[in-house]
């Protein structure tokens, strides 16, 4: 295929604002599909969808349409939405020339809009704005035009207005995709170099591993090496989806497609990776591989000890479609045997917890999500981090830093007050403050991630009544004024309850914790003493009374039918509680730590 007939294109926008529904309109309007194979592809998606949770990683789709008497290949490059997967929607951009910037024209810009289009400007893709959903009555695209050339400083006078719902002006989409974005270059006569930007699990195939050819060809049979992870292997079948795969024999420069080469596992194809071939000359490795970065971990613990290996074999198979989730065997005094898990970011640490609970039917205790400390111990040695515990005693600690990262909001101007003080609360630097429109105000600051783990989407929402959206990225690491709080109950330090937090914090973080902790914990035969700590200084202190009276008294002795029904019910309760010393602590407690905002 001449590259001047490709063109490779990714549909960047905030969520919800109709990628998907464009998406699927643009298979339509080029007849990739028809309405018919349509709605059965849409039902094979929604159970591909169930399988991995959301749609958390890229796609891709091929589609031949004939524009002024010439047949073109448009490759569709789909990126995930959301901050946690970053790395992988630059991976995407990286392998087109062009993004269609798809805007709610009722919406308006949103954080996620601002993100995705400055990654798209970094990567020098021809951006053509789009503006969705001009069906509706209350559609204001002139507005959103605006709104767009002043944020992103982008022309908007050639946005398209279309509907992806009803159709509506879609072939202009398909026009302009062809002729404003550019072709792609390449040589088809110099070494095999193709970029990895997405891989998926197949039962029966093993990994389906998605590429776009920089340069040279790749045929069916060749043997290729993976310059990052150094193995080679043979390409079984190689080709492209149109949406189904459908094989070719080769891909030439420019093209975008996906290889199978009996590979068993994910873990063994890295994201960002380069293919050359394993025989004659080989090509450079493209610029930009990263491994992913684990930012938020937590522990998951089995509430019944006997289900730790069930736990093992379920975190494995989840690892197998999703190998930027990482676990470890770890320890608790209060838990027992449990693991270790480190996730991209919060939504990805969601989404892992429930694909485990659909898929692997076990009752888990999580603790509270905490980030990666980087800490300079006394004799000079860093270490790193990942859960509270292992944090040092203060006085052993030279530096205690912890990462830092660049939120932008975006929200209607009344609300900026609000969002201010929340930023000001949390410490957060002040960057920037612009305005998109009259009404809708961008605010940037720089925040410690460990806070917008806490609660800051929630206190986001709450404060903007739901019209507030956020975005970030790392910055890097600072050193933070940063104390480890530990909680005991009866005397005894519960180490899955202990937190880092602010040193200016703590008072009131420790007797929110323990108020909390106050009303999750049942009453016991005997008084119960609950204290928060910083080394050996208690800074807050409460107690539970004892019981005084057996509660099937009430029963009045004769209705042993209402006797059991109750002693059934604590039964079911014990089940869910974590008995420590003689303590019960039912597992809603060990995220009291979460809910104290
Ligand atoms: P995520 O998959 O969550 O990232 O969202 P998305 O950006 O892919 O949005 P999606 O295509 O799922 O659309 C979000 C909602 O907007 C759905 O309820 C669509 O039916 C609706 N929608 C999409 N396009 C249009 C449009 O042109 N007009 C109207 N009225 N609604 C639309």
């Amino acid at each position: 295929v001449d590259p001047k007939f490709i063109r490779n294109f990714s549909i960047i926008a905030h969520i919800d604002h109709g990628k998907s529904t464009l998406a699927d309109r643009l298979l339509e309007v080029t007849g990739t599909v028809t309405q018919r194979e349509m709605k059965e592809q849409l039902l094979d998606d929604m159970a591909l969808e169930r399988q991995r949770g959301i749609t958390i990683k890229a796609n891709s789709v091929s589609m031949r349409v004939v524009y002024e008497g010439q047949q073109y290949e448009l490759n569709l490059i789909d990126t995930p939405g959301h901050v946690d997967f970053q790395y992988e929607v630059s991976r995407s951009l990286t392998c087109c020339e062009g993004a269609l910037l798809l805007v709610d024209a009722f919406q308006g810009v949103e954080a996620q809009t601002v993100a995705n289009a400055y990654n798209a400007i970094e990567h020098d893709l021809e951006i053509v704005p789009v503006l969705n959903k001009i069906d509706l009555v209350h559609a204001r695209p002139d507005e959103v035009k605006e709104e767009i050339e002043q944020t992103l400083g982008l022309d908007a006078s050639e946005a398209i207005g279309c509907s992806a719902k009803t159709g509506l002006n879609c072939q202009a989409v398909i026009d302009a995709v062809i002729a404003r974005i550019p072709p792609p270059t390449g040589d088809n006569t110099a070494p095999l170099q193709a970029m990895v930007f997405d891989s998926l699990y197949d039962e029966f195939r093993g990994a389906i591993i998605f590429v776009r050819v920089m340069n040279g060809v790749v045929r069916k049979g060749d043997r290729i090496k993976f310059l990052q992870a150094g193995t080679e292997h043979e390409v079984v079948e190689i080709g492209q989806k149109t949406p189904k795969r459908t094989a070719t024999d080769s891909l030439s420069a420019g093209q975008v497609g996906y290889m199978v080469c009996n590979i068993k596992s994910l873990g063994n194809v890295h994201i960002g990776d380069t293919v050359t071939t394993a025989r004659g000359q080989q090509a450079e490795p493209l610029p930009g591989y990263e491994q992913p970065k684990r930012m938020v971990f937590c522990g998951l613990y089995p509430s019944d000890g006997q289900d730790f290996e069930q736990l093992r074999e379920a975190l494995s198979k989840l690892q197998v479609n999703d190998p930027s989730f990482v676990f470890e065997p770890e320890t608790s005094d209060a838990l027992g045997f449990g693991f270790r898990c480190g996730f991209l970011g919060l939504l990805h640490m969601e989404i892992v917890q429930q694909r485990l609970e659909q898929e692997a039917d076990i009752d888990l205790v999580q603790t509270a999500p905490n980030v990666t400390y980087k800490i300079q111990r006394k004799n000079g040695e860093w270490i790193e981090v990942h859960t509270p515990t292992r944090v040092p005693e203060m006085g052993d600690i030279e530096s205690f830093e912890q990462p830092v990262v660049r939120v932008s909001f975006v929200m209607p101007a009344e609300y900026v007050g609000g969002i201010m003080k929340l930023c000001a609360d949390r410490r957060g630097a002040f960057v920037r403050q612009e305005y998109l429109s009259p009404i809708r105000v961008m605010l940037v600051y720089d925040i410690a991630l460990a806070e917008v783990v806490y609660d800051m989407h929630d206190k986001l929402k709450s404060t903007t009544k739901g019209y507030g959206t956020m975005d970030y990225e790392l910055r890097g690491y600072e050193q933070g004024d940063l104390v480890r709080m530990d909680i005991l109950v009866k005397g005894e330090r519960i180490d899955a309850l202990s937190i880092v937090c602010d040193r200016r914090d703590a008072d009131s973080r420790g007797r929110a914790i323990i108020k909390k902790l106050r009303q999750e914990i049942p009453r016991h035969m005997f008084e119960v003493a609950l204290q928060a700590a910083i080394g050996t200084r208690i800074i807050a202190r409460e107690t539970i009374s004892a019981m005084s009276k057996n509660v099937t008294a009430k029963c009045y002795g004769g209705d042993i039918s209402r006797k059991r029904k109750l002693w059934e019910k604590q039964k079911e309760g014990k089940k869910r509680m974590k008995s420590i010393g003689q303590v019960d602590i039912p597992q809603k407690a060990f995220l009291a730590v979460l809910e104290t905002g």
